[in-house]
């Protein structure tokens, strides 16, 4: 699977149209409360300057100005921030939510800006993982959180079967019917599926120098919602 920044960027510029309607169908609106345990987990201060990774189109990034957080998003796909930048406008955020297209792997901000992290589905797109890692480890504040929304496939039977066949069969089929893009669909589907176990991703963020400080699966597995903290 290609995770070259380059071919991810230009994925989804493609989809970046019908994005959020897709979202909402092909989660049954679940992701808008995943993104508000996010938040709800961060405890971020008014006045507290946050990073927002793979902003995409913002939804998580506007939920942390409402508690009173300066955002800075960034992403690789234009379109995506583009969309981004219309909702804080129309929703008058704009002056507390600032969008930078860049790549995660090499961020343009100083060593230990940022009070608090956070990435809601887009951990899973990085092409490096240690990279990433290493890069929100640097730009947080010594003690600053970080939190990490991410798919998982659940554990459990038959439910683990239930959800790879929707995952396989029915989500591809749908993203393309309503964005024209089915390789964009399959793409969602096998990252989930090959993406690191939540046990896994947890080794892997202790070894970059992250404490766990909560780790809990969401609707039976099917998302994970970490809080780590520089250490
Ligand atoms: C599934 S979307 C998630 C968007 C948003 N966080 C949300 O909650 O809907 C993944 C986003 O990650 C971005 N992305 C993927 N790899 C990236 C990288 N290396 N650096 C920055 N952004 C990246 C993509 O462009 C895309 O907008």
């Amino acid at each position: 699977m290609n995770k070259k920044p380059s071919i991810i960027g230009r994925m989804f510029d493609a989809i970046a149209p019908t994005y959020d309607t897709l979202n909402t169908i092909l989660s049954f609106s679940i992701d808008k409360v995943w993104r508000k345990a996010a938040i709800k987990s961060l405890v971020i201060r008014p006045g507290d300057l946050v990073l927002d990774v793979a902003t995409g189109t913002g939804d998580l990034a506007l939920l942390a100005t409402s508690r009173g957080g300066w955002v800075i998003g960034i992403d690789l796909s234009r379109q995506m921030l583009l969309h981004a930048s219309s909702k804080a406008r129309e929703q008058s955020l704009d002056t507390q939510y600032a969008v930078v297209q860049a790549d995660a792997l090499s961020m343009p901000f100083r060593n230990d800006t940022f009070n608090s992290a956070m990435v809601a589905f887009g951990i899973r797109n990085m092409e490096n993982m240690d990279v990433f890692l290493t890069e929100i480890h640097r730009v947080l504040n010594p003690h600053g959180r970080f939190s990490i929304l991410e798919f998982s496939v659940p554990e459990g039977l038959p439910f683990r079967w239930i959800y790879l066949a929707y995952l396989t069969y029915v989500i591809p089929c749908i993203g393309y019917l309503i964005s024209g893009n089915y390789d964009a669909y399959r793409y969602l589907s096998d990252s989930v599926m090959k993406f690191p176990t939540p046990k896994t991703l947890e080794g892997i963020m202790e070894k970059q120098g992250f404490r766990i400080i909560r780790s809990r699966a969401l609707l039976g597995g099917i998302s994970h919602l970490y809080l780590v903290e520089k250490q």
